[in-house]
């Protein structure tokens, strides 16, 4: 829309002409510097003020307005609809291939067909560059200068949004340089957004209540397509070139490579796909697919594959196309990490801990060349927050080794009678009512006899990071544990062959192997595995291992009260409470009983045990107040070999008394149990070689 000229009358003076070209040149320049390039070279003001010049120059004499004129690239028209457009020539789209193997027969497939063509041997130079995930465009341009921009379309034809692409920052108006340039050249590329800037879009589209965007490749598309172009240019878009269509080469010599191609439209300043190279062979082609496929997430730009296509461009011409695609060029794209599929079920599965963890089952889907049938969905909030029912269709990711994930549901195909997700409020295994911690996300069945908690305390106890014992899966424990064999870890150590053998597909052999497995592993345990077997809350192979330092036996470690255990660097409030829970609940109790009386119940490391000091093995009762607190106190002997004691018992080796120790003296003096005052004690910790101003605490 352009102004009718109102300050000034008849032909502008040269001078003016002049400053007009001028400043289109040099905002041109600024716009490359800054958007291509990102080597600005003067401020922002700087540049609004020449564009600011520009524009007036340009309301008192419209007829300077030039056709690559920044001041175009304003848009704010509003258009009636899209016009359709021929394409010249076909924008074909691509065969994919998704390992090497599939490569390597098309490779062979493009050898044959140019055999065909009897031209000699074929040349293996690749050009290989990133696949954008984006929109595909074609830009014309006549004598250097933009004169159109013609989205994909079905590949025969397309829409065209010349207004649109000219609010594209980083798309040259005019190609840079002095030329020469070609008489007519069609630049293909896809617009995208970049992966910082579309979240920076869709995080002020939540801040405004707007519905957000499901990828960067869906806004571009709805940003090109768009009628009101100031839309178009509120979203960051950009444009990266990498083919050629139409050219008309002019006084120009015409390129005969696609790298040379990529060279000469980087030179007339338009962005390309990043860290694209000439790869020299196949081998180089699929060094070059797994090196991008592992700096994946690293590129700017969500890509899913790379495209290799024939250097040469007499040779791309001679392959020429199927019916579908190109013969020259693939796509080889990476492993899907993302599928879509059916919520078939939502699963609640019963933890060791008690813990109720929702399983999305799903219909069967490959991602990433691995068939997907279950994700987790980590608890009642995740649901909510995904807003997920049952029969949904939900978007399945998957990352390497990790567990696939849901990621969305896609409202548009969600069945008219589902229903909202009703989380249990009794545990699906034991029937028992699950409660909820007002400030914790997770459910919990608080059952410690409900048999699916029992089960998974089993498993864990067996599994690696149990006691590791060899062959015992989960099929067989199952097994024995819906028969009524074994309900506690405790149970498996009397486990007879006899017994065993009652089970189908048990035979001699393997009930000789578990009995075996089950006897060696009840004389190799150590206490620190012992403890990460247990199952405790928040306690791992590490924390295990810390205990086991700090603490000769279980006898010790269920003893140690909440501040004893705090006294203990890396052992939080949390990790305390969670192990005093788990000794002062009856059931545990008794499967330490049964553990000790099947002589599973290791002792500190041999080091220890054998430390020759004079603390080493004695039990030890602490009363009274000493200088430093006493679970300080209490870690120092332990450390010296001693066994600390929580009350009196048969043969406690030394009481240690404090300040105001009151009935716990009394009764020692009576039993004869030799009493150390804190003097002492220090004495003997110093000749144990501990010194008590190390203390971690
Ligand atoms: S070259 C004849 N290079 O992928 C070869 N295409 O699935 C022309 N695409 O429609 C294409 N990144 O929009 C080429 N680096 C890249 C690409 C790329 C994305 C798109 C292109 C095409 C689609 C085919």
């Amino acid at each position: 829309m352009e102004k009718v000229g109102n300050g000034s009358s008849g032909k502008a003076p040269q001078a003016v002409k002049d400053r007009a070209r001028q400043l289109v040149d040099e905002l041109a320049r600024h716009n490359y510097l800054y958007h291509t390039l990102d080597t600005p070279e003067i401020s922002d003001e700087e540049y609004d003020a020449l564009f600011a010049e520009l524009l007036d120059i340009e309301e008192n004499w419209p007829e300077l307005r030039a056709q690559d004129s920044p001041t175009r690239r304003i848009g704010g028209s509003l258009l009636d609809g899209l016009e359709k457009k021929r394409h010249q020539r076909r924008m074909y789209g691509l065969d994919n291939v998704f390992s090497p193997e599939e490569w390597l027969a098309f490779l062979e497939r493009m050898e044959r067909a140019w055999d065909d063509r009897g031209q000699g041997r074929m040349k293996t130079d690749f050009w290989c560059d990133p696949k954008l995930d984006g929109l595909a465009m074609e830009m014309s341009y006549a004598n250097g200068v933009l004169t159109q921009a013609l989205t994909r379309g079905d590949g025969e034809t397309g829409e065209i949004v010349t207004e649109a692409a000219r609010t594209i920052r980083n798309l040259p108006l005019s190609l840079r340089g002095q030329g020469p340039f070609p008489a007519y050249l069609e630049v293909r590329g896809e617009v995208v957004i970049f992966k910082e800037d579309f979240a920076a879009l869709n995080s002020l589209r939540q801040q405004n209540g707007e519905r957000l965007f499901a990828n960067p490749r869906n806004a571009a598309a709805g940003a090109m397509r768009q009628l009101d172009i100031s839309v178009t240019r509120s979203r960051p878009l950009r444009f990266m070139a990498y083919s050629l269509g139409v050219v008309d080469w002019g006084a120009m010599a015409a390129c005969e490579t696609q790298s040379s191609a990529m060279a000469m439209l980087e030179a007339f300043g338009f962005a390309t796909p990043p860290q694209g190279r000439l790869c020299h062979g196949s081998g180089a082609v699929e060094e070059y697919v797994e090196w991008a496929r592992l700096r994946r997430s690293g590129f700017p730009m969500e890509i899913d594959g790379v495209v290799a296509k024939l250097d040469s461009l007499a040779g791309q011409e001679l392959l020429g196309f199927t019916a579908r695609a190109p013969r020259f060029a693939v796509a080889f794209k990476f492993p899907a990490i993302q599928a879509e599929t059916v919520l078939k079920e939502i699963e609640v599965q019963v933890g060791r801990t008690g813990a109720l963890t929702p399983v999305a089952i799903l219909e069967p889907v490959p991602v990433g060349g691995v068939m997907v049938s279950r994700a987790t969905l980590h608890n009642e909030d995740e649901i909510k927050a995904l807003d997920l029912r049952v029969g949904d269709t939900v978007r399945v990711q998957r990352a390497g080794d990790v567990i696939p994930e849901i990621t969305g549901m896609l409202p548009d195909k969600r069945p008219a009678d589902s229903k909202p997700y009703e989380f249990p409020k009794t545990c699906p295994a034991c029937g028992q009512p699950v409660h909820r911690e007002p400030d914790e996300s997770v459910w919990r069945c608080d059952n410690l006899a409900c048999p699916a908690r029992r089960l998974r305390s089993m498993l864990h106890f067996v599994s690696k990071s149990g006691l590791d014992i060899q062959g015992l899966g989960e099929k067989w424990i199952e097994q024995l544990v819906a028969a009524g064999v074994a309900s506690s870890p405790a149970d498996l150590f009397r486990l007879t062959v006899p017994e065993l053998l009652k089970f189908e597909r048990m035979g001699e052999k393997l009930a000789a192997k578990f009995v075996a497995a089950l006897d060696e592993a009840k004389t190799r345990v150590t206490l620190p595995k012992l403890i990460g077997a247990l199952g405790i809350r928040h306690v791992g192979a590490e924390t295990a291992r810390v205990l086991a330092e700090n603490f000769n036996d279980l006898d010790e470690l269920a003893a140690a009260d909440t501040e004893r255990l705090m006294a203990i660097k890396d052992i939080g409030p949390e990790v305390a409470a969670a192990i005093r829970f788990f000794f002062e609940t009856p059931a545990n109790l008794a499967v330490l009983e049964h553990l000790r009386s099947e002589g599973v119940w290791p002792v500190r490391g041999e080091a220890l045990r054998k430390a020759s000091g004079p603390l080493a093995g004695k039990s030890m009762l602490f009363t009274g107040t000493l200088t430093q607190a006493r679970p300080v106190m209490q870690q120092m002997a332990a450390k010296a070999g001693a066994i600390i004691k929580n009350s009196f018992g048969k043969g406690l080796d030394y009481l240690v008394a404090g300040e105001n120790p009151g009935s716990k003296l009394e009764k020692a003096q009576k039993n004869n149990i030799p009493v150390l005052d804190e003097k002492q004690f220090l004495e003997l910790l110093a000749d144990s070689g501990i010194n008590i101003s190390e203390s971690e605490s």
